[in-house]
């Protein structure tokens, strides 16, 4: 069904809605067999997924007249409209009722699930049923609304859209640089590493964002790092003009340079011990902070076949490997570090009163603990803590070449990509670590 073609990715989802499509257009086919007609499907899933493009080529493979409903209209107006609407479909069954972000109907009412609008929907969903009236709906968030409308009968299927991940992330970005004019500088393998579980909307915006950064410059060509300022402004609220700006005014600063060095060194600490337990995962090291931190970040990709207990002994090594890598080259306590605190001591809390990683004993499932148990919880979990940071040490110790040329990289471009990291890789020798 080439109706679908416009959806880049999703195989799966749209092998399901074909299915759908095919029912609805040669009903014959399956009534010969006895089969029912569904009822209704619901795509829902986070903003900017796609669940209306799918609505719509789903709606145009059926070949059915459509009669969609949003709220577009105040409470009393609207109610009215969605009755009249259906009435229409079933003027004209065989059809289909689109109600599109069916979960904003009631926004004047959020949390009332029992809201007029909902009460409507399901009653008019009731006189349709059985009477060639197909009910296509898309929602944000499926607990807003009533679980009565949710149940089968009404909708019979139900869908969940993800963020595009891997191939089809790759896939989307492939689709959006398409027509645009790009320099061979850019590496789309590397982006979709940065931009794995956007969605198409965040991926839509940021090529459009870098090609609004080209044009400003009189460019010819959108360059990746045209692309990276876009992807530091709309998935990481990072503002690089106003980065820049900072920079400037840190020039005056006496010590402006152990400052920005302190920064570069805790960051490549993180990636470094990234990069040393699961090759290929460092997506993006930056030097500039996130929403006004003065701090830069790292992002990692999460290969999604990973165990998960492994994905968080390593993060809590990768947390810590910015304190690590200060006490390595400066031999100072890294005084800005605390959300890597926080987050190591809440992974070992996990590991070791969840996922008994030190035993029984220290199990805790409850609220209602001897203090004597709490005590020696505490106490290991602050020693697993350091054990972890000793480890962090070693591996930052052991390659501390790589450490230096990833730093001296990200002092120069401030901004480093899988493709630049792997490149500096290239150059080193890694000393992989028993773990
Ligand atoms: N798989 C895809 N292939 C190509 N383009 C896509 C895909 N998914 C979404 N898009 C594009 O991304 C944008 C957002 O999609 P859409 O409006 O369908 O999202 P949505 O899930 O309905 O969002 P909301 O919940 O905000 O209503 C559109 O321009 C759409 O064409
Ligand atoms: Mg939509």
């Amino acid at each position: 069904m080439k109706e679908f073609e416009k959806i880049i990715g999703y195989s799966a989802v749209k092998k399901e809605l074909k299915q759908i499509a095919d029912i609805l257009k040669n009903d014959k086919v399956y009534s010969e067999l006895g089969i029912t007609k569904p009822n209704g499907l619901l795509l829902y899933g986070e903003p900017g997924v796609g669940k209306t493009l799918m609505a719509n080529c789903l709606v145009e493979a059926s070949g059915l007249k459509c009669f969609v409903c949003r709220k577009d209209k105040p409470n009393g107006d609207f109610i009215n409209h969605l009755k009249s609407m259906f009435k229409k479909a079933l003027d004209n069954a065989p059809a289909i009722i689109f109600l599109d972000d069916m979960d904003k109907f009631a926004n004047g009412d959020i949390h009332r699930k029992d809201a007029e609008e909902y009460v409507t929907v399901q009653s008019c969903i009731d006189e349709v049923k059985g009477r060639d009236v197909f009910v296509l709906a898309t929602a944000n968030n499926i607990l807003n609304l009533p679980d009565s409308l949710l149940r089968a009968g009404r909708f019979d299927q139900r869908i969940e859209i993800k963020n595009p991940v891997g191939e089809d992330a790759l896939n989307i970005i492939k689709y959006y640089l398409n027509n645009k004019k790009m320099k061979i500088d850019v590496d789309i393998k590397s982006l979709a590493k940065i931009l794995n579980g956007c969605s198409c909307a965040e991926l839509e915006t940021v090529i459009n964002q870098a090609g609004i950064y080209a044009g400003f410059e009189r460019e010819k060509y959108i360059t990746m790092q045209h692309i990276l300022k876009a992807c530091l402004q709309i998935i990481f609220k990072v503002s690089v003009a106003r980065e820049e700006e900072s920079n400037n005014w840190l020039d005056n600063l006496q010590n402006r340079n152990e400052l920005s060095s302190r920064i570069i060194y805790h960051e490549v600490g993180h990636a470094l011990i990234s990069e040393v337990l699961m090759p290929g995962s460092v997506s993006l090291i930056t030097a500039y902070g996130k929403e006004g931190n003065s701090g830069g970040f790292t992002s990692i990709y999460r290969d999604v076949s990973m165990e998960n207990m492994n994905w968080m002994k390593y993060n809590i090594l990768i947390s810590l490997g910015g304190m690590a890598a200060l006490e390595q080259k400066f031999g100072i306590v890294d005084s800005g570090a605390r959300k890597d605190y926080s987050k190591a001591f809440s992974l070992v809390k996990n590991l070791v009163l969840d996922d008994c990683i030190c035993g029984f004993n220290y199990f805790s499932n409850s609220f209602d603990i001897s203090n004597k148990l709490k005590e020696s919880q505490e106490y290991v979990i602050s020693s697993q803590v350091y054990q972890y940071y000793l480890k962090a040490k070693e591996i930052i110790a052991l390659n501390k070449d790589l450490l230096e040329k990833m730093a001296r990289k990200l002092a120069t471009r401030k901004i480093l990509y899988a493709a630049e990291i792997q490149e500096i890789k290239r150059g080193c020798e890694i000393v992989p670590i028993n773990f």
